[in-house]
């Protein structure tokens, strides 16, 4: 029977393009992906941007943009990265989708209805100059442990000590600075810790099979309660109070489902949207106990995927997930994991502009991918001998052996048979074939590309014992040359067949290059025999080590174009501490009635006073762009009067003194924990 799959990729956060991590995850699904379609399963693979939550609603907001505007703005960007790698999704989506807001509300009203929705009060942090509560990542302050500064809400980055943000010490908004006060509201759980969730998930995540062994130890660690009790399955905060970006939940005014809630309902969105699209019904797709669904994801989001996801889908009366496929991280040279926010090393746009192959890449990764949680890591030594040897110099190089004889000497035509040894090499790579697609089917694609070489080192061995470029050279060995050569692009085209699910793109050129249909996984049972095929073009350069160096050479430098203005002769450190300059916050900023350069600013230095000062800012600024925000003030220039009133000081800003090449006027901030008063030395 054909299988269908349906089969997803974790939804990528939309405030950002790809980096190198999402590359490896889609590569590794896609091929699972190609593998399928090659085996005529009925397959959907999609995703879709997951738009919603707090720091995407600040990003737009600092980039003076909709929320909307500002997801729509990174989705066009996808693109080029997915055609770039090859990647095959039938869908892409997004998470603001009506689809999505209209799943989303099913379902949790599904889960009410059975009883799994509850209602605390919470206190929470709130930025009181924001008006809005805080993320955990948007509250910055001394570690409760060890005392180290400008620490995360949720954990410590010096100690690793996770901990809840009211522990912290001198806390601070890192959208403002403003030191952060408890509020209480209502807040929506999911009772994940009911007994009937509880009992489901142990039978659902223990169904044999259906999840990783090292997935499986993690989750047994989060099922259990110590000594005291403590532990366990938690209730899950699903809801967030406005200012979000996200769907707001039904009956509750005010109230929005949690990024996390909506996210994963996002996969069944997409592929709603994409049935929708092409007139396909979802809901019998769905209803089908038939239909397989399978999400890869990475190891940071396996509670998410393997207890809420499932028990959402349970308690909705949804079909469960039959597996989720967790992977590694990449790390580069062994070094630090590529992480969300840091997504530094190895830019998957710049790979593509060097014009490096993305087939190398997907060839390299998934050498090195494999079944297990383990994290993956990318040294371009062993790229370079893995491509150039493996690749190029065991591989593309057999129909580069035998294809110019075909072609120079016969037309193309393959010898109909090609008598007793060929047929004992092909039937031997004929015989792997099983073991291969199992290699596949559990994803142990580096054994499986293992396998696929040691059968290109067997047909290479032949070509050396059987020597056509000496063969082309004696008389009468021409149907021996046309055997051989024969042979040698029937091994070709069985090896290309197992290589067809990493390396697409290559494999459209040799089947063009073969003269054959798209080649799924049972042509590997059939021979060409009378056949011709077409000239042969080089299919694949060898990666040139230079490349390396320069995918991973930092970006130059931003060059400085010299603004014609030297630097100020030289002073003594008494004469710069005689200028007091201090953080002040900007209380208020004003136009100036009769002036279109000046705006009046109300700054607070923390005297206890407030001062007035008129800054040469207008043309660069609007007065709600600055006020509330820090800066930097002369608190001791003497007061100077103006035409519109009395000057207390002077707000820093720099400026070229090239105004053509480098228009603009800066005001300067300080980095956030600075408060009004500070004294800058
Ligand atoms: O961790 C992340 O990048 C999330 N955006 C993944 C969401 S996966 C799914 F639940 F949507
Ligand atoms: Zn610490």
């Amino acid at each position: 029977m054909t299988r269908k799959l349906f089969v997803t990729t974790a939804l990528p956060y939309a405030n950002a393009n790809f980096h190198i991590g999402h590359i490896m995850e889609y590569t590794q699904a896609d091929i699972w992906v190609r593998f399928q379609r090659m085996m005529g399963s009925e397959v959907h693979f999609v995703c879709a941007d997951d738009a919603h939550g707090a720091p995407i609603m600040i990003s737009a907001e600092k980039a003076g943009k909709t929320p909307q505007e500002f997801v729509a703005g990174i989705a066009a960007g996808r693109k080029q990265y997915l055609d770039g790698f090859h990647i095959s999704f039938d869908n892409w989506s997004s998470t603001d989708s009506a689809e999505n807001h209209a799943l989303s509300k099913e379902i949790y009203k599904s889960l009410r209805a059975n009883e799994l929705i509850s209602v605390k009060t919470i206190e929470q942090f709130f930025d009181p100059q924001k008006s809005m509560f805080l993320p955990d990542r948007f509250i910055k302050g001394e570690c409760p442990k060890c005392g180290a500064k400008d620490q995360y809400g949720d954990s410590c980055e010096v100690c690793g000590a996770v901990y809840s943000p009211t522990e912290l010490h001198n806390p601070f908004s890192v959208l403002t600075g403003a030191t952060p006060v408890l509020k209480s509201s209502e807040h929506y759980f999911f009772r994940l810790s009911d007994p009937r969730c509880v009992e489901f998930l142990e039978q659902w995540t223990q169904t044999p099979g259906r999840l990783q062994g090292e997935v499986l130890n993690k989750i047994k660690e989060w099922f259990t309660k110590d000594e005291d009790g403590n532990g366990g399955l938690g209730d899950w905060d699903i809801s967030r109070d406005a200012p979000y970006f996200g769907i707001e939940i039904p009956d509750a005014p005010g109230k929005y489902f949690y990024v996390w809630l909506d996210a994963p309902i996002g996969y069944l969105a997409s592929l709603k949207n994409y049935f929708e699209k092409s007139g396909r019904d979802f809901d019998a797709f769905m209803a089908d106990e038939n239909t397989e669904q399978v999400h890869f994801i990475g190891k940071d989001i396996t509670y998410f995927h393997t207890l809420f996801w499932p028990a959402m889908l349970q308690f909705s009366g949804r079909k469960t997930p039959n597996h989720v496929f967790v992977h590694g991280f990449l790390t580069i040279n062994g070094g630090e994991k590529m992480s969300k926010s840091r997504g530094t090393g190895l830019d998957p746009l710049k790979y593509l502009s060097l014009g490096m192959n993305a087939e190398w890449l997907r060839y390299y990764l998934a050498a090195k991918l494999n079944s297990k949680v383990e994290d993956v890591d990318f040294n371009p030594d062993d790229f370079v001998a893995r491509v150039n040897s493996d690749l190029v110099g065991k591989y593309i190089n057999i129909a580069s052996r035998a294809a110019g004889f075909l072609s120079k000497r016969f037309g193309g035509q393959l010898s109909a048979d090609v008598g007793v040894e060929g047929n004992t090499l092909l039937d031997a790579l004929r015989a792997h074939k099983g073991q291969i697609l199992e290699l596949y089917e559990t994803r142990e694609f580096g054994k499986a590309l293992r396998e696929i070489m040691l059968l290109a080192d067997r047909v290479n061995e032949y070509v050396d014992q059987n020597k056509p470029w000496e063969l082309a050279k004696l008389e009468g060995k021409g149907q021996v040359l046309q055997d051989v050569c024969t042979v040698c692009i029937e091994a070709f085209r069985l090896l290309s067949i197992y290589l067809k699910p990493v390396l697409p793109a290559l494999v459209a050129q040799v089947e063009n290059f073969l003269q054959v249909a798209p080649m799924r996984f049972d042509d590997a049972d059939r021979v060409l025999g009378d056949h011709r095929i077409g000239v042969y073009e080089h299919l694949m350069q060898r990666v040139d080590p230079k490349l390396l160096e320069a995918l991973f050479e930092p970006p130059a430098a931003p060059k400085v174009v010299p603004g014609g203005e030297d630097i100020a002769p030289e002073i003594k450190i008494d004469d710069f501490t005689k200028v007091d300059l201090r953080v002040a916050r900007i209380v208020k900023a004003e136009l100036v009635e009769g002036s279109d350069k000046l705006l009046r600013l109300t700054l607070d230095a923390g005297e206890g006073r407030l001062r007035n000062v008129f800054s040469g800012i207008r043309s660069a600024y609007k007065p709600e762009q600055l006020e509330g925000k820090l800066t930097v003030m002369v608190a001791n220039l003497a007061p100077r009067k103006m035409k519109f009133g009395v000057s207390e000081g002077m707000v820093l800003a720099a400026s070229d003194a090239d105004e053509k090449t480098h228009p603009g006027v800066f005001v300067l901030e300080p980095f956030p924990g600075a408060v009004p008063g500070m004294r800058i030395r």
